[in-house]
């Protein structure tokens, strides 16, 4: 996969420049979350893992301080242009907001870039997946930067916050760190669980013997997602703030359950209250769902993807009719360990695990009725989980 990305992005660096020579090409991946979902700007835990698809740059210096950037996946939109130094009032609101965001925050940081590069991108995730394709080109496009512009003091983790930071500050999305972190983070058959209160953080190794994981598109096209997102970020803030009245935290996810159910009242607003209430559960069932696996209890981990869904459905509403139909009609099959919506939400993919004997009945059962009910098809994946960023 990693040699078929290299070469395409290879010759839509040249069809947009002119030449192939100086050039060098980097990977990072997409991600997809198990597990602690809107639980990463509450300080709670999450459980992603990178995956083996992402966003391909192949990139080159340049003499001035011009910088240039052309999509693959988008050729309609062209070649764009823009100077290192006019880079803060260069916002469009389109792709290439991303890497200009990322070379805007490197330069805030005081990561002066001594002049401009062309810069070619191809993604092999889906679009509006709720895989991360963002957060990929985002830690693409700071590794690169790292490796041409010898910033070698920068750790990978620096260019996940980087990335989180751009995306916040310059694109106008309040995403927190999980997305950037996994990308950044990666590593081969191994999810990671990340405190985002400490930013501690353990891989944990994904061994489910004789069973899958599956990614599941619903394929809805999707808008408003930014403003929804936003408006559940602040929704958590205002719960936080009534609880603080009584407990004296930075984050939802320092509250136990316990905690939660005796003073919940305080939280006046009941949509608040109710959004407060899944960033609780869903941190200590990150926190049970990891345990867990390490138990070799992988039912039990199911179980608890199953309960994260109906949560996000019915506390948090960041699930649609598209990815509930997905969920519902999972848990219908015997060897579905669990599923549930996974991402930002409101469009996008569920995960699910899910016995090798039952993967055919998985596709063969749920791809009709998804037809049937919502008019268009579901994509099925089977992807690895795979490593950070690379030079390829
Ligand atoms: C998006 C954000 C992440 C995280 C998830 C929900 O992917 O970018 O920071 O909040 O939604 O878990």
């Amino acid at each position: 996969m990693a040699l078929e990305g290299k070469k395409i992005v290879l010759e839509g660096f040249e069809k947009a420049y002119g030449t192939t020579d100086g050039v060098r090409v980097f990977f990072a991946p997409g991600r997809v979350n198990l597990i602690g979902e809107h639980t990463d700007y509450n300080g709670g835990h999450v459980f992603p893992c990178a995956l083996d698809i992402g966003t391909y740059a192949a990139v080159k210096k340049r003499e001035d301080r011009k910088l240039r950037f052309a999509s693959v996946n988008i050729p309609a939109a062209g070649v764009t242009e823009v100077m290192i130094d006019d880079l803060d009032s260069a916002r469009t609101g389109k792709w290439a907001d991303y890497p200009k965001g990322v070379v805007w925050a490197f330069e805030g940081r005081g990561y002066k870039l001594d002049c401009g590069f062309d810069m070619a991108i191809y993604g092999d995730i889906p679009n509006g997946a709720g895989l991360s394709s963002s957060a990929a080109l985002e830690v693409v496009t700071g590794f690169a930067l790292r490796a041409l512009y010898g910033f070698d003091q920068i750790t990978n983790e620096e260019l996940a916050l980087i990335g989180q930071y751009s995306e916040n500050n310059y694109n106008g999305m309040n995403c927190g760190i999980m997305d950037q972190f996994a990308s950044a983070m990666g590593k081969e058959n191994n999810a990671i669980f990340l405190d985002t209160n400490t930013m501690k953080f353990e891989y944990a190794p994904i061994k489910l013997d004789g069973m899958k994981l599956l990614i599941t598109n619903t394929n809805k096209k999707h808008s408003l997602v930014d403003s929804e997102y936003n408006a559940r970020r602040a929704q958590c803030a205002e719960a936080l703030k009534d609880m603080q009245a009584k407990y004296d935290i930075k984050a939802l996810g320092e509250l136990s359950i316990e905690q939660f159910e005796a003073d919940k009242d305080l939280i006046k607003d009941d949509v608040c209250r109710r959004r407060a209430k899944h960033a609780v559960y869903e941190n200590q069932r990150t926190i049970e769902a990891v345990q867990a696996l390490k138990d070799g209890n992988v039912a039990r981990f199911g179980e608890l993807m199953n309960q994260s869904h109906v949560s996000l459905r019915d506390d948090y509403e960041t699930s649609c009719p598209e990815a509930d139909i997905l969920a519902e009609e999972a848990w219908k099959i015997d060897g579905v360990v669990g599923s549930r919506i996974t991402g930002g939400g409101f469009g996008g993919c569920t995960v699910s695990i899910v016995k090798d004997e039952a993967v055919d009945e998985f596709i063969n059962k749920i791809g009709p009725v998804y037809l049937e009910k919502v008019g268009y098809e579901a994509s099925f994946y089977r992807l690895g989980i795979g490593n950070g960023p690379v030079e390829l």
